[in-house]
Order: C-alpha cells, then sequence, then structure tokens
C-alpha cells in the first residue's frame, strides 16, 4: 500500500496554506489528513449518486441538479453535509451513514484517488467536464476571489500553474487522460459543461436516465428551471449572500477570451494536442 506523506507548502501565507498528498496540493481549509483517512474506511452504496469533476467544471451546478431530481422524484431532501466527500470533516461520514438512499454526493479527486469503495459497489459515476481555457479562467479567480484559497497576483502565473497542474486537485489535463481511459464504461457518464447550457433539459434527461430515475417531462421542466444561473445565484443570494460571487461568477461558455493571450492560447491549445488529440475525450471536449 502507497504510504501517504503530507507535506506543507512553504511559501503560501499562513491562513491558506496547501498540502500535498501522493504529489497532489489540496487546500488545508478545506482538506485535512483526518478526512482523508476516513474516507479509507466510508462505505459506498450501489445507488449513490456520484458526481466526478474537476474544480470549476461544473461541480455545484450538477450537484444542485441532481439534489433537485432527487427532491422531486423521491421527495427527499439533501443531507445535510458538505457534499464533496473529501472537504470537511470526518464527522460526516456518520451522517451519511445514517442518510436514506438514494444519496447524493460528489468528488474533485482523481480517478486513481476514488476510495476503492466506488469500484467494488459499481456505483455510477457521473462525470463533469469543461473546456480547459474556461476552466483555467474560473479558477483562476476561484483562487482569488475565495479567502480559503492562496491568491495569485496576476493571471499569467495563474496560468502556468494550472498549464503544469500546479494546482489543487492537480493536472487538468490528467484528469482528462485518466478519465478517457473509462470513457466507455458501463458506470461513467461524461457530462459537458457546455452541453449543460446549450440544453439544461435535456442533460437533466440524459443524467435521470442514466442513474436509472423515473422522471416525468414535468419534473425535468421544474429542475431544469431552478438550473439556470440566474436562478441558482437568487436562491444563494438569499441564503449565503458572500458565497453567490464566489460560487457563481459568470456561467458562460467562451469567457477565456477576455483572459488569455494569444501565446497563452497557443500553449494550452497544443498541451491539449499533446494530451488529448485523437481520444474520445478529447473529442468531446474540443472547443
Ligand atoms: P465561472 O467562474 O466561469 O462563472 P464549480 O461548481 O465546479 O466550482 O464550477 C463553478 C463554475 O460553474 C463557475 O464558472 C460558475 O459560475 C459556473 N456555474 C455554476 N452554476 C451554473 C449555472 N447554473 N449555469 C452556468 N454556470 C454555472
Amino acid at each position: 500500500k502507497v504510504q501517504k506523506i503530507f507535506e506543507e507548502s512553504k511559501e503560501i501565507p499562513e491562513d491558506k496554506k496547501l498540502f500535498k498528498l501522493n504529489g497532489i496540493l489540496y487546500p488545508n481549509s478545506l482538506c485535512s489528513q483526518e478526512t482523508f483517512q476516513a474516507l479509507e474506511s466510508f462505505e459506498a452504496r450501489e445507488n449513490d449518486l456520484f458526481l466526478v469533476s474537476y474544480p470549476k467544471c461544473g461541480t455545484n451546478w450538477s450537484l444542485n441538479l441532481l439534489n433537485d431530481t432527487v427532491k422531486k422524484v423521491y421527495n427527499k431532501e439533501p443531507a445535510n453535509i458538505i457534499p464533496i466527500i473529501e472537504f470537511g470533516a470526518p464527522g460526516k461520514f456518520e451522517k451519511l451513514k445514517e442518510d436514506s438512499s438514494p444519496r447524493v454526493f460528489g468528488t474533485h479527486l482523481h480517478y486513481n484517488d476514488i476510495p476503492q469503495t466506488f469500484f467494488d459497489k459499481k456505483v455510477k459515476m457521473l462525470v463533469v467536464f469543461r473546456n480547459p481555457k474556461d476552466t483555467a479562467v474560473s479558477y483562476f479567480h476561484f483562487y482569488n476571489n475565495n479567502p480559503m484559497l492562496p491568491n495569485y497576483s496576476s493571471w499569467d502565473t495563474f496560468f502556468q500553474d494550472f498549464i503544469s497542474g500546479n494546482v489543487c486537485w492537480g493536472s487538468y489535463f490528467d484528469h482528462a487522460l485518466a478519465w478517457n481511459e473509462h470513457i466507455d464504461d458501463e458506470t461513467v457518464l461524461i457530462v459537458t459543461f457546455e452541453e449543460m447550457k446549450e440544453d439544461l433539459k435535456a442533460a437533466v434527461k440524459k443524467i435521470s436516465e442514466f442513474f436509472g430515475i423515473c422522471i416525468t417531462e414535468e419534473q425535468i421542466c421544474e429542475v431544469a428551471q431552478k438550473g439556470t444561473f440566474t436562478a441558482m445565484k437568487e436562491k444563494l443570494k438569499e441564503t449565503r449572500k458572500e458565497f453567490a460571487q464566489i460560487f457563481l461568477r459568470k456561467g458562460e461558455v467562451g469567457d477565456w477570451k477576455n483572459h488569455f493571450s494569444e501565446a497563452q492560447s497557443k500553449e494550452i491549445d497544443a498541451k491539449f494536442e499533446a494530451c488529448l488529440a485523437g481520444t474520445k475525450l478529447g473529442e468531446v471536449l474540443k472547443y
């Protein structure tokens, strides 16, 4: 068994420290050694609705869709936990144990770091991806708007860290390469941010079908209506106003054009080509 090594990164201010686990950065403020350890004994259920996403690809959006679907179809409220399994204190796993099915939660973990229980139980995984350029821009603003993460003095510095995978949860391209190997697995459905933007109702229908949820056309419309950027932002403003700008910034496709220099655009295109050209996931993610 691989020994897990935790090392504090030194160059980060005290209140925004990151740590490394198996070579991948995580924020101290959101993740802890104890939670990673507790995850090792977590038991998944066959009928869990499990979302996997690289940060900023549409995590909260898709979790929101899943929770609203479960609310409508099963009349079940979401469990009172932070929905990303590696976030927060390990006490959440006790709450999750008691939660009735179907449970909804997700992870940003790399494929190789997803706890084995999910594979043993053949849990279906909704994998949400977004084009790498918009993901990078969204991540840059998230770093700078989120008090729990270190700040970047410039977009250019962040861009270099993003390209080299020196950001929390590691390299976008490593995540994509790993999922490309599993794109045809029966337990895997890849959905993109762009496809949800283009036709949210179709995405809700596709996701429900994948999880075997019997949902009516009317329920699909209701879930999609509540899942628009504006509807989600209005709702969040009512409850956690301070989160609205952090988690729901612009919600658009193509904002990268306002940030990337031509050289940066070429550099990330070349990286995309080198990693994903000719692959099935590469075709899905083509931008
Ligand atoms: P932007 O920063 O480009 O606005 P995650 O939840 O994985 O952290 O992803 C956050 C990104 O998803 C943010 O992108 C956010 O605005 C966008 N997002 C969240 N809900 C959305 C919605 N209903 N419609 C469109 N984009 C949404």
